[in-house]
């Protein structure tokens, strides 16, 4: 018998050439690209206040737990701005600790430097007590989420984390849309948040959670209407788990990764590392019928999400999917690029880093945020070796609007969800054929991968450049590019 996951390393395969076209499961979808242009052109305001925010989610099992969250009365704020829309956001740090610093990074949004919300890097921190602003009026369409860029690994694990959605993708409007947030929450049986990192995790495969949830249920369950085409922005912002998420008999297409449109992709599974979001359109059930949205990356498939018809069919032809609005971008020339090889591996030892004060979740604070051990490197360059006064040199430097391609090598046994800030990779080609040619922001490396994304130098300044499982980038897989 044929299981699931053979079928779906199967069905995955591709040819590793960057065509127009690709054929999978027998049907070919020709490439044809609308580009996406303003829809709006005035300036949205936003507010959010960094607070502690105590909470029973349903999935918290009749506890209260002391959330840190971006706005009162909403778990994961999603902010809709549409294409052409200038945002202004001012923020205050309400956060109960005294040097609880903040600042708010546009997680895929290509912005300019003094936006992107780094810690030291591009701009000094908010402490608590204090405000800080963004205006910025983001570039490109689609599903992004933005969350602070210090003491990460505490502030996901308290659920500070919000979606950002810019619209203005859609040739065809879906019939419905729901955004679903994935994330773990790590909890003691008698009800308490579990230290947010630990070292046997920072040093494997990351600090596990203990309880699942998207949007805050343990299953969320969703009414949608009967027969119809809906769009679903899954994101997965657990600091550490990887996912492979896919529906039960439906027919469901991937139209965006990381916000990025493309030719839809009627795959059976997708694998999200942190940080990585991907757009499905799902033809939901008949009338009473239910879809199932599972996750087939653990040891036995977690069903996350239940999707209940109801009402009169929307729809009754075949199941097509019409390919989003993409952007501009500029593209990759292959031919020209330099290559940069970006070698992630683990360090010697966990080396101790020199003391500084730390915060209940080791991390020290002050210091650009650095854990207690160093774990792993790029380029054998660990973070945590560099701080604010004494930066150290970047990764690598690059020329705005010059082509590279950063070929990453993952030498360890664990998948990296590789992140860099203000672009976004054009995936080329990997060393084990699993995924199509796409962009994204954050790319997933399997263990021992190799991985070949094409890169446009961006705006200038420096970009980080880290691995999104939070605990391996608070040990030592981090680093900055320099746009020049
Ligand atoms: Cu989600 Cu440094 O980023
Ligand atoms: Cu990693």
């Amino acid at each position: 018998m044929v299981t699931r996951r053979e079928l779906l390393a199967g069905a995955a395969a591709f040819s590793g050439s960057a065509a127009a076209s690709f054929a999978f499961g027998g049907r070919k979808v020709a490439a044809r690209e609308v580009i996406a242009t303003p829809i709006a052109n005035d300036t949205k305001k936003l507010f959010l206040d960094l607070a502690e925010r105590p909470a029973a989610l349903p999935c918290f099992n009749g506890h209260t737990l002391p959330l840190w969250t971006f706005q009162e009365g909403s778990l994961y704020p999603i902010v809709r701005v549409k294409l052409g829309e200038r945002l202004d956001t001012v923020f205050k740090n309400d956060l109960p600790r005294a040097g609880e610093y903040a600042s708010i990074h546009w997680h895929g949004l290509r912005i300019p430097n003094d936006q992107d919300g780094v810690p030291f890097m591009t701009q000094q921190p908010v402490e608590p007590g204090s405000q800080g602003s963004y205006s910025f009026v983001p570039p490109d369409t689609g599903s992004f989420f933005f969350h602070t860029h210090c003491d990460t690994s505490e502030h996901f694990g308290r659920g500070l984390v919000g979606a950002i959605i810019i619209e203005g993708d859609e040739v065809e409007p879906a019939d419905a849309e729901y955004v679903l947030m994935m994330k773990d929450w790590r909890i003691s049986p008698d009800g308490k948040f579990l230290p947010f990192t630990t070292d046997a995790g920072a040093a494997k495969a990351g600090t596990p959670g203990t309880v699942r949830s998207v949007n805050g249920e343990s299953k969320a369950v969703f009414r949608v209407p009967s027969s119809a085409n809906v769009r679903i922005r899954f994101y997965n912002v657990d600091p550490t788990r990887i996912s492979e998420i896919g529906f039960e008999d439906a027919e469901a297409a991937i139209i965006a990764i990381d916000g990025n449109g493309l030719d839809p992709l009627m795959l059976p599974s997708w694998r999200l590392g942190p940080a990585m979001r991907v757009d499905y359109l799902l033809r939901t059930a008949p009338p009473g019928g239910t879809v199932q949205l599972v996750d087939y990356f653990a040891k036995e498939p977690v069903v996350l999400a239940e999707f209940n018809s109801e009402g009169p069919p929307k729809r009754t032809g075949k199941f097509e999917a019409t390919p989003l609005k993409v952007m501009p971008f500029p593209k990759v020339d292959v031919a020209n690029a330099e290559q940069i090889p970006f070698i992630f591996s683990a360090t010697a030892t966990g080396a101790a880093v020199a003391a500084f004060g730390n915060n209940a979740s080791g991390i020290q604070i002050g210091s650009l945020c650095l854990a207690k051990r160093t774990f792993w490197a790029i380029n054998k360059q660990a973070w945590p070796g560099m701080d604010h006064k004494n930066l150290g040199p970047p990764l690598a430097v690059l020329k705005s609007g010059k082509s590279y391609i950063f070929d990453l090598q993952n030498t360890t046994p664990h998948s990296h969800p590789i992140h860099i800030h203000g672009h976004t990779f054009e995936i080329l080609s990997s060393s084990m054929p699993h995924v199509p040619p796409h962009r994204a922001d954050t790319v997933l490396l399997r263990p021992n991968e190799r991985i070949q994304a094409g890169v446009v130098g961006g705006e200038p300044g420096k970009w980080m450049f880290h691995c999104h499982i939070i605990d391996h980038q608070e040990a030592g897989m981090m680093g900055y590019i320099e746009v020049v």
